[in-house]
């Protein structure tokens, strides 16, 4: 779960997974929608440098059972940030183990914290179906534009074949690995780094409510859904 974005666009003044909506931060809703979704059995939470501690103690009430709940720490784009937690997750599950367990990894922006269970359902039932890289996805309601860079329209993409993308997005372990291992730059999407690798990625049905929370509107947005439907 990538957790180490500033949120300079949320304007909070503290880095997004930290901020409360209501009574929980994003970074703790975002671990237990996961981990009660009862397809996830374990999370690598990866956090800024600065804010170890506090992830730890946050997270620590969430580690019942056999759920393994590990922090680490991120780098300065995303993908940075998902390549440590990887990194993390193999170092944990090693020393657990010793051996490879797990038949998929989803990796979760802690910015969509009121994903539905469903979705996640969704996306880990398509790895598990043979899939090897599965993204949630929702139908594009606007006309999209292809702009150059003056900002001029240079095309408009049939938009019945355009979809809008979140997370969780599953993926079979090996295939996720190779594509980090294979990826020299950004991408703005884990399955961006598969698709470049030639692999066919899948899609499943997406949630409204999984909507990345990115802006003080969309903040508001959230409080407004939990004071809806507490969770
Ligand atoms: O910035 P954006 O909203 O696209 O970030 C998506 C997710 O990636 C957020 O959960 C954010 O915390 C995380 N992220 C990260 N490391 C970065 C940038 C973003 O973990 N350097």
């Amino acid at each position: 779960m990538p957790a180490a974005g500033s949120g300079v666009r949320l304007g909070a003044g503290i880095p997004k997974a930290f901020v409360e909506l209501g009574d929980r931060t994003m970074l703790e809703r975002s671990v237990a929608g996961l981990l009660a979704s009862g397809v996830v059995d374990d999370v690598v939470a990866v956090v800024p440098d600065d804010r170890v501690d506090e992830a730890e103690s946050l997270l620590s009430p969430l580690r019942v059972g056999r759920h393994v709940v590990v922090v680490t720490t991120g780098g300065a784009e995303r993908t940075d940030s998902v390549r440590n937690g990887l990194a993390a997750l193999t170092t944990a599950h090693d020393a657990a183990t010793g051996a490879a367990v797990y038949d998929v990894l989803l990796v979760h922006d802690a910015a969509r914290c009121l994903t539905p269970a469903g979705s996640i359902r969704r996306v880990v039932e398509a790895v598990r179906a043979g899939e090897a890289a599965v993204v949630p996805v929702l139908p594009v309601v606007d006309t999209v534009k292809q702009v150059d860079a003056a900002g001029h329209v240079v095309g408009t993409p049939d938009r019945a074949a355009l979809r809008a993308v979140q997370t969780p997005q599953g993926f079979a372990p090996d295939v996720l690995l190779a594509a980090y291992d294979a990826a020299g730059d950004v991408a703005t999407d884990d399955a961006g780094l598969v698709e470049r690798l030639g692999r066919r990625v899948a899609t499943v049905q997406g949630a409204a409510l999984a909507f990345k929370i990115t802006t003080a509107d969309d903040r508001a947005l959230a409080e407004f859904h939990l004071r809806s439907r507490p969770t």
